[in-house]
């Protein structure tokens, strides 16, 4: 196992352990790739959810949320072209009898080239001091060698998933002698393509009931709402509209944990503007999200965007912004221009008009779609993992914290009476009501002082206050912080505005 297989797999245990994430229907051994959120992981995705409709919603005076239904017309995904082109392309492994999706084998290729490039470049940091000349050149060599092959490799990939070429995608699995992690084998069956979206019935089957999908986006509840909201909140292009919500893909491949799900949730907001004004927009937006990631303190390191080389038809800019997961850089968000085509598409096969009157212009237009789209998982793995720290203090112990951003964690403030006597704890439980109704606070008189705050950190609380003999001749309280273990002083009466001080964030 890796490293980075290995600390994966602890991350995942810690999310068990700790209340976060657990498999779903566990005790009937789990449904692939379905999870469910327990108490503190519910918290957190809360906290996401709220960080995000803020900043996206309040602190926009032309960006407004809606919530439209999972189930829609099923014409809505015929005009969206996801009853004809929402596929993934599968492959079987004959000797293992496993099946694969075949972009997946081939972005795992690419991912094992990209580690031996930063295998490279830590040996080279690690030799810094007698790097010679002739050293840098050899490394330097390979490093471009690598790089060259991976380019290659990406745009026969992109142009293959661009043209739905299954032969050709067959052909680079077989050229690259991709072989069955299970198996070993390289006997595979030829690409098949599969379509994505869940199907159930409305109505009784007797009636002649119709087809119905679960919603594979949240995004056209956006689109067939556009002149709803549009009207109704009276919004002047350009204007936004948000909406957070689960979306549902039938992802045969269950991979990497909460990642890639069969029910997730979707933050996505649809930015309407004036034709050819789109791209000066898409550049907006994309600075705008990066900005939003960098405000939760995380490095910049983790983060790059991905511009798409290839575009799909209906788009004229696309990036991803990646997010350094345990397994490596993967899509954590998407921002696309995607021009007029979904309203368009819904106009001509609705036969209603889907068009805006711009009072400045005096004209009736189409408008285009700046879209920006978020899994609101794949945020909650990318901040939980890189959350996770396990640190050797002083004393040789290991500690295990969360360092998650204050404003995200679920628990804020842990009041914890230092012994349980000499009216400690009444004064701690005075305290947490005092506090319940702004904060999640969390109450505990069990175990030593030492374990508790472990505990704590390992839920990824970042205030403790201890009630301790002090606290009863002068009403104050030691406030300790996580990810530094400092405490200090204050008056009771302060923790409040204390916490508000320190949870306050600029986005
Ligand atoms: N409306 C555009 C759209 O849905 P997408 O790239 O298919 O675009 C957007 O999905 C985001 O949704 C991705 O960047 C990812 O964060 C998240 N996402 C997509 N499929 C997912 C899955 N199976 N499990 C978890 N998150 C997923």
């Amino acid at each position: 196992m890796t490293h980075s297989e290995e600390s994966f797999k602890k991350i995942i245990a810690h999310a068990k352990e700790y209340g976060y994430i657990f498999p779903s229907s566990e005790i009937y051994d789990g449904l692939s790739a379905v999870y469910d959120y327990g108490p503190y992981g519910c918290e957190l995705k809360n906290n996401i959810k709220d960080y995000w409709w803020k900043s996206m919603v309040r602190m926009h005076e032309n960006i407004v949320g809606i919530d439209s239904a999972i189930f829609m017309h099923p014409t809505v995904w015929k005009a969206s072209g996801h009853v004809d082109a929402f596929n993934d392309p599968l492959i079987d492994n004959k000797d293992s009898k496993k099946r694969y999706r075949a972009d997946v084998l081939i972005e795992d290729y690419i991912q094992k080239i990209e580690d031996k490039i930063d295998k490279e470049v830590q040996k080279a940091a690690k030799r810094f001091d007698n790097f010679d000349e002739s050293m840098y050149r050899q490394t330097n060599a390979r490093v471009l060698g690598y790089q060259q092959k991976i380019d290659e490799i990406q745009s026969r990939f992109v142009s293959c998933m661009e043209k739905s070429d299954w032969e050709a995608l067959k052909d680079l699995i077989d050229e690259l002698g991709i072989s069955c992690p299970v198996s070993g084998s390289k006997n595979w069956t030829e690409v098949r393509q599969f379509n994505l979206m869940f199907a159930t019935q409305m109505g009784s089957v007797a009636d002649g009931a119709d087809t119905v999908y679960l919603r594979p986006e949240t995004a056209q509840g956006i689109f067939v709402n556009f002149l709803n909201v549009q009207k109704t909140s009276r919004m002047k292009i350009p204007f936004g509209i948000a909406q957070i919500g689960k979306a549902f893909r039938n992802e045969i491949v269950a991979r990497q944990f909460i990642f890639r799900m069969k029910e997730f949730e979707q933050m996505e907001m649809q930015f309407f503007v004036r034709p050819g004004e789109e791209i000066q927009w898409f550049e907006y937006w994309k600075s705008e999200r990066i900005r939003w990631h960098e405000s939760l303190g995380i490095e910049k390191a983790f983060f790059r965007f991905r511009d798409h080389e290839k575009m799909a038809h209906y788009a004229n800019a696309a990036t991803d912004i990646e997010f350094k997961f345990p397994f490596g850089f993967r899509e954590l968000e998407g921002i696309h221009s995607r021009t007029d085509f979904d309203l368009k598409s819904h106009q001509q096969t609705s036969g209603k008009k889907l068009q805006y009157f711009d009072p400045e212009t005096n004209e009736s237009y189409v408008p285009y779609v700046v879209e920006t789209s978020i899994g609101l998982d794949r945020m909650f793995l990318a901040i939980f993992s890189y959350a996770y720290t396990e640190e050797t203090l002083e004393d040789n112990t290991v500690r295990t914290v969360l360092k998650i951003p204050p404003i995200l964690a679920p628990v804020k403030l842990a009041i914890l009476p230092l012994v349980r006597k000499d009216g400690m704890p009444e004064k701690a439980k005075e305290i947490l009501k005092d506090l319940q109704y702004s904060f999640l606070c969390q109450y505990d008189e069990k175990d030593a002082i030492g374990r508790r705050y472990r505990r704590q950190d390992a839920i990824g609380t970042p205030y403790c206050v201890t009630v301790d003999n002090q606290t009863l001749e002068d009403n104050t309280v030691t406030i300790r912080e996580r990810d530094s273990m400092k405490q200090e002083r204050i008056a009771i009466e302060n923790i409040e505005n204390y916490l508000n001080t320190l949870l306050k964030i600029k986005i």
